[in-house]
């Protein structure tokens, strides 16, 4: 294992790099409110626990967007998510609740659906495969809501085919099971399915999308829906204290994210394409998936990280290029490394990252 020294070395080293893979550039606290300063309205007060044009008319904005009746801001998607399951399941009148193995709230929530709002979840679907139609068909418990998360994270952003997810869809409906989209990365999938985020959204009965990753935002999350089911968000929110006073500087930052990395994403899908093919080429470096559809995926490396991380170190600080973030999971034999495809790998062109990745194989044997 890592020492948290090496890690806190590692971060800082590679922070003074010339070029980065990793998503969009690391920047001061100060400069970061500076961004937000062009999109501030000097007319326009804060919002005051959620009521207020400039939450309001972005709430609007987001829910046109994605076709839903209705949004509601809020803090974190962590909050937002159990939320919405806890509405659907309270309509249905069934505490039983369904997600992957791998959903964030399995892992990464201390298991909040359980804990705070008293919900049993069912896991469905194979561990490393996103979830089947067939899943669902077999499943043995009777559930109020679904939740899909699309791109996939923890098996390196997969994403089920467009007939699958309209059957998924479907099936949800005919058993009056309300169907959620864990959209944490929604924006870059619309060049895979060939769709609109509204087309891809409008198959969900709610759907929660993210800031602060891909938009590089502050942090905060959207609820989308239909009124009546945003109003009972509105008042989960009151009782779970996400409704604060304000959250100005959070939605300036997500409207910017909105404005600057929407647009671009297609652009991140394509450059994450490629680079991910130069990547394949190395025969010590597995790709996970094989074609990524979106502008993430994995890269697993048969050696241990305190074996392999001194040497992806010395490699990059003598190239001043960051390639890879600290492994998201390790085992006794492999590392396993997350990459996000966002601003920093535009800055170089596709021959010089085929020659740095060719360059770090041979570097790492
Ligand atoms: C797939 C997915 N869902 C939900 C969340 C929760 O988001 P937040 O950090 O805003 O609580 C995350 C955060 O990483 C995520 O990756």
């Amino acid at each position: 294992m890592l020492t948290e020294t090496f890690k806190v070395d590692y971060q800082s080293i590679l922070s003074e790099n010339q070029y980065s893979l990793i998503r969009h550039p690391v920047r001061s606290t100060r400069a970061r409110l500076g961004d937000l300063l062009d999109e501030a309205d000097s007319n326009q007060q804060a919002e005051v626990y959620g009521q207020g044009e400039l939450v309001n008319e972005f709430e609007k904005e987001i829910a046109q967007l994605l076709g839903h009746d209705a949004g509601l801001f809020l803090p974190s998607g962590t909050m937002a998510q159990v939320m919405a399951l806890k509405i659907w399941s309270e309509e249905k009148q069934n505490t039983n609740i369904a997600f992957h193995p791998t959903s964030h709230l399995e892992l990464h929530e201390q298991h909040a659906y359980r804990e705070l709002y008293r919900l049993k979840g069912v896991l469905v679907g194979q561990h490393d495969q996103v979830i089947k139609l067939s899943d669902l068909q077999n499943l043995s418990t009777e559930i109020s809501a679904l939740l899909v998360e699309l791109p996939m994270r923890e098996i390196g952003g997969q994403l089920p085919g467009w007939d699958e997810l309209e059957a998924q869809s479907k099936w949800a409906k005919e058993k009056g099971v309300a169907f959620h989209l864990d959209g944490a990365r929604l924006w870059s999938c619309e060049s895979y399915y060939q769709k609109s985020l509204k087309k891809i959204a409008s198959l969900f009965d709610s759907v929660y999308v993210s800031f602060y990753k891909d938009l590089d935002g502050i942090s905060g999350a959207m609820l989308l829906g239909n009124e009546s089911f945003i109003e009972k968000a509105r008042i989960w929110l009151r009782r779970t204290g996400g409704n604060l006073i304000t959250m100005f500087p959070e939605i300036l930052a997500a409207k910017v994210g909105i404005k600057k990395h929407l647009p671009k994403m297609q652009d991140y899908v394509k450059k994450a394409q490629t680079i991910a093919r130069y990547f394949e080429q190395c025969d010590n470096i597995k790709l996970i998936p094989v074609n990524p559809p979106c502008n993430l995926f994995h890269l697993v490396i048969n050696q241990q990280d305190e074996e392999l991380m001194p040497k992806v170190l010395e490699w990059s600080k003598h190239q001043r290029v960051t390639l890879l973030p600290l492994p998201r999971t390790c085992t006794l034999s492999t590392s396993r490394f997350e990459i996000t495809v966002g601003e920093n790998a535009l800055k170089l062109q596709d021959e010089q990252w085929q020659k740095l990745i060719k360059s770090f194989s041979q570097a790492i044997r």
